[in-house]
């Protein structure tokens, strides 16, 4: 079994995250933990920066996809802003030295306290999603010196043609306002002194391996930017959000530049800036989850293989039956495989991350690593079962880091306060 991803490598027979052993980092870090490879994002960023060379285009890198500081920090140094959802990670991005100038504040509904601290650090853009959010923000920037730039996101009522829960712009999703509502809540936008309505945002889903609801989406949006231009609000820049998909199963990915060609088809001649939001596509493919199997065991109707990690540390398979490869660590010397469950140890039948899977044979005290976990990977874990939150490591050539230790039991439990009148008259 090859590894599908160039930067993970086996080497001697043991898996390398670059230039480093994973098998090495797991005996330093223990096990489960996060390895991120710096070469793939830089790759991943210079692909998409090279496939809109040439159109006026910002990368704003989806910090939800990977929020790390040191991940961040990478991308703020080959020179991408970020788009941002919620105060916590424009914070997170202003910490990591991405300027505010550069950052996007989308999410479907921003409270006040967070419109509120965009303004007071200076935020590039706020991405507008409903007419309430609207007026909080009028009420919050009259009177102020320098109007914010605003975009409003539009929902265009295309299938993105990915997995439900991660759909965003299909009429029933709440995302965006309608097509129809958005000349009259720009008209009213360019009404308000504090604001600059300049942009229209549309982002229709995650995990795009077609590029045709793009097509349907961007014509959609187009024809917006011509109407409101015929109304006199002067449209001067698009963001045409995320998405792109990754080849998780070893489909076809799609082609960037073939992506790129579908925006300049359509939108080459509005004279727009353009603004994309890739989160996923910059780094999933950096990532891997090393765990180490506990025990395997025959139960009535499957070969499990319970490893260390489970649905806490990456959730998406438990999820959106996402699918991660899971290969082994050390190659096998005998190629048979069997097919197996690879569980984790919380108590929970949804705990798997990976489901009747074809494994070579694996033994307690083997470690595996699950591909393609940079994305949503450690932002979405939790300490359910309290489990602790697990380390991450960046890895550049033979240079590695821990980016996040391993949480204490101290940490976690001491988040928790028992209050004194639980402690009163207590027996002994
Ligand atoms: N922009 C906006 C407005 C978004 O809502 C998203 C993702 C992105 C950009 C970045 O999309 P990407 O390039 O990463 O596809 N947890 C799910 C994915 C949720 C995506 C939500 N929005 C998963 O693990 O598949």
């Amino acid at each position: 079994m090859p590894s599908p991803l160039s930067d993970f490598p086996y080497r001697d027979g043991v898996m390398q995250c670059e230039g480093v052993s994973l098998a090495a980092l797991a005996e330093s870090v223990g096990t489960p933990f996060y390895c991120y490879s710096a070469a793939t994002m830089a790759r991943q960023y210079h692909a998409f920066a090279r496939a809109f060379a040439g159109q006026e285009a910002r990368i704003c890198y989806a910090v939800k996809a990977n929020s790390n500081q040191a991940v961040l920090r990478l991308f703020a140094r080959l020179g991408a802003g970020a788009d941002v959802v919620s105060e916590g990670e424009l914070r997170r991005a202003l910490a990591a030295g991405i300027p505010a100038e550069h950052i996007v504040f989308s999410g479907v509904a921003k409270t006040e306290a967070e419109l509120g601290y965009a303004l007071s650090i200076g935020i590039g853009q706020i991405n507008i999603e409903s007419a309430g959010e609207l007026d909080v923000l009028a009420r919050l920037t009259a009177g102020r010196d320098r109007p914010v730039r605003v975009a409003l996101r539009v929902n265009p009522d295309v299938d993105a043609k990915t997995h439900p829960k991660i759909t965003t712009g299909k009429a029933e999703n709440k995302f965006g306002v309608a097509l129809h509502e958005a000349p009259s809540l720009f008209a009213r936008a360019a009404a308000m002194p504090g604001i600059e309505p300049v942009s229209v945002a549309v982002h229709i889903g995650s995990q795009l391996l077609d590029l045709a609801p793009y097509d349907a989406a961007f014509t959609k949006v187009a024809a917006l930017v011509r109407q409101l231009r015929e109304a006199g609000i002067p449209i001067r820049h698009l963001d045409l959000g995320g998405g792109v998909g990754v080849p998780y199963r070893g489909e076809l990915p799609p082609d960037l530049a073939d992506y790129a060609g579908i925006v300049r088809r359509i939108c080459g001649n509005l004279g727009c800036s353009l603004t994309f939001e890739p989160g996923r596509f910059l780094v999933a493919e950096a990532g891997a989850l090393v765990s180490r199997v506990i025990v395997v065991k025959q139960g009535v109707t499957r070969r499990l293989v319970i490893q260390d990690a489970a649905m806490n540390d990456l959730l998406r398979p438990t999820l959106y039956e996402a699918y991660h490869p899971v290969l082994p660590v050390r190659k096998a010397d005998r190629a048979e495989e069997a097919i197996a469950d690879i569980v984790g140890p919380v108590c929970e039948t949804g705990d798997y991350l990976a489901v009747a899977r074809p494994m070579p044979p694996v033994a307690t005290g083997d470690l595996l690593a699950v591909m393609f976990a940079g994305a949503y990977g450690a932002v979405m874990s939790s300490t359910y079962n309290t489990r602790r939150l697990i380390p991450e490591v960046l890895v550049d050539g033979t240079r590695w880091a821990v980016v996040r230790p391993r949480q204490s039991y101290e940490e976690l439990i001491g988040l928790d306060r028992v209050p004194d009148w639980l402690d009163e008259g207590a027996a002994g």
